[in-house]
């Protein structure tokens, strides 16, 4: 047995799962953390509670095994139509609104249930879904489901309940939505299943929105019981980044003990009966373009543009580290305008700050100065696709590709949009393409392998897959892959052999 943990190594521990996890253990909860850590240790394998806290103190933690520290320091409680008045809005009011405004125009929806437990709240919005269009067959709907728990992902994603998930609910739903097992309990149906992408991802350590892992320009995502238990300043930054998860105008859906006005600054509040909705409404209260650069004749005017910088439309454009004092000037040598920085590096600002339909508005008003830089074109349909601009992205990809056809960055992000459109045959030979001219393209492959899961090839799934974890043994785990939006080969690594069972040989 080894010596018991001391309280300053639980003071580190408690820090550290803030850290990786958000979870927030302050003092007058450290016997809930000692319960949880000392189950934790139980299932990774370690003799004894302090063995346990030791190696977390010391190595760095898979995504796994702080799955299973999340697991044992979180309720997975969760059922069918839970808070059932944010379904009846989600139903009555956002639906519709949305269903209109794409009926004929792409026919894309897209939702994401962050923190989704055992699978009861994305398959009720699936269920919803189903019930609001008839014509489903012809929609492309997307509905990911996400949680830091690998074990309540693998029962979300068998789809198995027993009575308790349906406590709020009539006995029909069960009779019209599920096929009753053997042993009593019930299974989703395949079609509503189908509808389903259930994938690990912390809240508070991945990247995202990512177009790699297409968690970008969501029409409405349910974060909701999972932010309660997060540090303050973590659930800023989980806030912070599900607001650039979303499209414009889409919708944040909390729980009703999590609705506060201090914590959603950047949303718009919409209140239904009973219900509180945050909204991003970029779109709308973006200003119309005061600051943006003149054509290039007027360039001068451009230094000072009229536009008081601690407004928040203000562009955040990167201040200088401070520099060494410097030596004095000879009085008479006049001082040098400084050089403002070019539209297209505001718009790479903006980007990185998930800013997209303004990096978008600025590349698009000064385009003819960047008619023969492709950097630009990338931006441009980059941000168009995180924004969900599906038909313009894939015309500055063209444009793009145009410029420069042998960057395999151009046909990847082509393949990239196709994906999201559903035109699966485009996206593969656009993949093919990149990896032609670069066959080391990890996200190539990985997402080749992808599309062939999605299609049932499983065996051509694998063959890509193992080709991307060969690749990936190149890297250092905390290397960023490229053209991956910051998502480290140690992560995707992980989640290959996740999805596929595959071992990598260290
Ligand atoms: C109480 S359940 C909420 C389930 C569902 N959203 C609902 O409202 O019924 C909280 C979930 O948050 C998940 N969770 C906790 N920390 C997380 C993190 N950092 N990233 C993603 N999920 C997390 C837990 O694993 C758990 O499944």
């Amino acid at each position: 047995m080894r010596d018991r943990v001391s309280d300053a190594q639980w003071s580190q521990l408690s820090e550290f799962i803030a850290r990786t996890t958000g979870l927030h253990f302050p003092r007058e909860r450290s016997a809930d953390l000692q319960r949880g850590v000392a189950g934790a240790a139980r299932e990774l394998g370690f003799e004894d509670t302090a063995a346990c806290v030791d190696r977390l103190l010391s190595v760095p933690p898979t995504a796994a095994e702080i799955g299973i520290l999340a697991s044992h320091l979180t309720v997975g409680e969760t059922y069918f139509f839970r808070e059932k008045k944010t379904f009846d809005v989600l139903s009555a009011d956002i639906l519709p609104e949305l269903i209109r405004s794409r009926r004929g125009r792409g026919q894309r929806l897209r939702f994401w249930s962050a923190a989704c437990c055992t699978g009861e709240e994305p398959y009720s919005l699936a269920i919803l879904l189903h019930q609001a269009l008839p014509d489903l067959e012809e929609w492309h709907v997307t509905i990911a489901a996400t949680d830091i728990n690998g074990r309540f992902l693998r029962r979300a994603a068998a789809g198995t309940y027993g009575e308790w998930s349906f406590r709020d609910m009539p006995a029909w739903f069960k009779e019209r939505y599920f096929n009753r097992t053997m042993d009593g309990r019930y299974t989703i149906l395949p079609e509503i299943r189908r509808l389903v992408t259930f994938v690990q991802l912390n809240l508070v350590e991945d990247v995202y929105p990512s177009l790699a892992t297409e968690t970008n320009a969501m029409d409405v995502i349910l974060c909701r019981n999972a932010l309660m238990y997060f540090t303050p300043s973590q659930v800023r930054n989980v806030i912070r980044n599900l607001h650039h998860a979303l499209a414009e105008d889409g919708w944040l859906v909390v729980s009703p003990s999590e609705a506060s006005h201090a914590l959603f600054p950047q949303f718009t509040t919409v209140n239904f009966p009973g219900v509180i909705l945050y909204r991003k409404s970029g779109a709308k209260l973006r200003m119309k373009q005061p600051w943006l650069p003149a054509p290039l004749d007027d360039a001068a005017d451009m230094v000072a543009p009229a536009i008081d910088p601690s407004s928040p439309w203000a562009p955040r454009i990167p201040v200088a580290p401070p520099m060494e004092p410097a030596p004095a000037r000879p009085v008479e040598e006049p001082a040098r305008p400084e050089t403002p920085p070019s539209p297209c590096a505001v718009a790479e600002t903006l980007y990185q700050e998930g800013r997209y339909a303004e990096a978008a508005d600025i590349l698009l008003a000064s385009i003819d100065r960047h008619a023969h830089e492709p950097a630009a074109f990338s931006l441009l349909a980059r941000a168009l696709a995180n924004q969900g601009e599906l038909t313009d992205a894939l015309a500055w990809c063209d444009r793009w590709i145009a410029a420069d056809k042998l960057d395999p960055a151009a046909h990847y992000l082509h393949a990239v949009v196709f994906v999201e459109r559903g035109d699966i045959e485009r996206a593969r030979s656009s993949l093919q393409r990149a990896l032609y001219l670069q066959p080391d393209f990890v996200l190539a492959h990985f997402t080749l392998g992808n599309l062939a899961r999605r299609r049932g090839k499983s065996e051509d799934a694998d063959k890509h897959f193992a080709n991307a974890l060969d690749l990936l043994r190149r890297y250092q785990p905390g290397d960023q892959v490229p053209e991956a939006d910051g998502l480290t080969a140690g992560r995707l690594t992980e989640t290959i052999t996740a999805v596929t069972g595959m071992e990598t040989v260290p």
